[in-house]
């Protein structure tokens, strides 16, 4: 066996995923999360695709006192990846404040606690909304970092600052700042994916509703972008390729492979498509028919943006692989699993 990991947030989306692939490597994790965002029931389809049920512990991040007292039964963590935080930009022009305390104090507990446990490695969710609308594409991990858009984004960029300095301060704490693109998809067993709670915002999900007939139909924002069709372009990456490189990183990590106490890596195929593309990528990956409209631009959207992940590809020696029809075959076969238990996901 491996060292121990926390992994908060790690009944989320990409933490469970993540978890997965900890668990495949022969680490032993342990998952803290308020279960905010996420069910208990997740740790099930952990089990069912690793056969090991992580340790598991329901608390708020926030109050410091609980995880104090976590740390101090679990003095042998070699590691922490802090996935844990509110993630809903829409949600976060709303309601800033929570956002603020939500991401930012989980943090600063998380990094004081290192501290004071001698936990020395921090791998942190960072995004690509950090670099807004770049002027230059592809986006390398010098990008200019512009005004955050949202509440939200502006929790990433100031959470990469708390990290930087409170490195600075202590030679001793080492951190790796993952900037992800645009995840999606599901582990392929079908066991784990993204919770559609309430309405999704996020593409991917709203396609996969609409074509379970949850939703009449999908609605393309905008197709007056400049663009080869008009639509708006991302970098989609696999979910379970996002939680590959997260096993890296904490090896890169532990193993004090790094080449500076804190280091930012892209996290993208590489690869821009557009909305019109994924859909016509999820029609001919499923078999399935989905009705859209083209609808005005959503407010907050940026025009393209995709990784270069030369850095990531060279450095940790880590490539996405699985392409855009493995991500919605995959995020198909999970809206299937769902629709197949519908009942468990409706009733609570
Ligand atoms: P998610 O909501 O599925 O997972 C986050 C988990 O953290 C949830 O299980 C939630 O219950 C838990 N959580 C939130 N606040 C907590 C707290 N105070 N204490 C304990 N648990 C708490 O989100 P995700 O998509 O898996 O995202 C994981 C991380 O990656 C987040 O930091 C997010 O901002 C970042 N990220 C996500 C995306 C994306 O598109 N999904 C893109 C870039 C970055
Ligand atoms: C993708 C594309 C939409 C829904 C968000 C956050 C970002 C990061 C990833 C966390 C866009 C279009 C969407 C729909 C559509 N998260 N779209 N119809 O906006 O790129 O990024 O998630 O860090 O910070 O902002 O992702 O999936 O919402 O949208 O046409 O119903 O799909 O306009 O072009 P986005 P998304």
């Amino acid at each position: 066996m491996k060292g121990k990991v926390l992994v908060t947030g790690g009944t989320g989306y990409i933490g469970s995923h993540t978890a997965v692939e900890l668990i495949d490597h022969g680490y032993d994790v342990v998952i803290v999360d308020n279960l905010s965002n996420s069910r208990m029931d997740v740790l099930e389809g952990i089990e069912k695709i690793t056969g090991v049920k992580p340790g598991f512990k329901k608390f708020d991040l926030c109050d410091y006192n609980l995880l104090d007292a976590f740390f101090d039964e679990n003095q042998d963590i070699a590691a922490i990846i802090h996935f844990a935080a509110s993630k809903a930009v829409g949600e976060s022009v709303e309601k800033p404040l929570l956002y603020y305390r939500n991401n930012l104090q989980s943090l600063m507990n998380m990094l004081e606690l290192m501290e004071k446990y001698k936990i020395p490695n921090l791998a942190f969710s960072s995004s690509c909304t950090v670099y807004g609308q770049p002027e230059k594409l592809p986006v390398t991990e010098n990008s200019p970092i512009l005004p955050a858009e949202s509440p939200y984004g502006n929790t990433k960029q100031i959470s990469e600052e708390i990290i930087k300095d409170t490195l600075n301060s202590n030679r001793k704490l080492n951190a790796i700042s993952l900037r992800y693109f645009n995840p999606v998809g599901a582990h392929n067993s079908g066991a784990i994916g993204e919770l559609p709670i309430g309405v999704p915002a996020n593409l991917v999900p709203f396609i996969t509703q609409t074509a379970a007939g949850l939703r009449s139909e999908l609605s393309v924002f905008g197709d007056d972008y400049n663009t080869p069709d008009g639509t708006a372009i991302r970098d989609y990456i696999h979910v379970v390729d996002l939680a590959k490189a997260h096993v890296v990183a904490v090896e890169r990590m532990t193993e004090q492979r790094q080449k500076a106490p804190y280091e930012v890596f892209n996290l993208g195929t590489g690869n821009g498509f557009s909305v019109l593309e994924v859909i016509k990528a999820f029609e001919s990956s499923t078999d399935e028919k989905l009705k859209y409209k083209i609808v005005d631009r959503r407010a907050g959207d940026i025009e393209q943006v995709w990784a270069d992940t030369t850095f990531a590809n060279n450095e940790l020696g880590w490539k996405a692989e699985l392409d855009l029809p493995a991500m919605m075959s995959s995020a198909w076969k999970w809206q299937q699993h769902l629709m197949e238990n519908r009942s468990k996901y409706l009733s609570e």
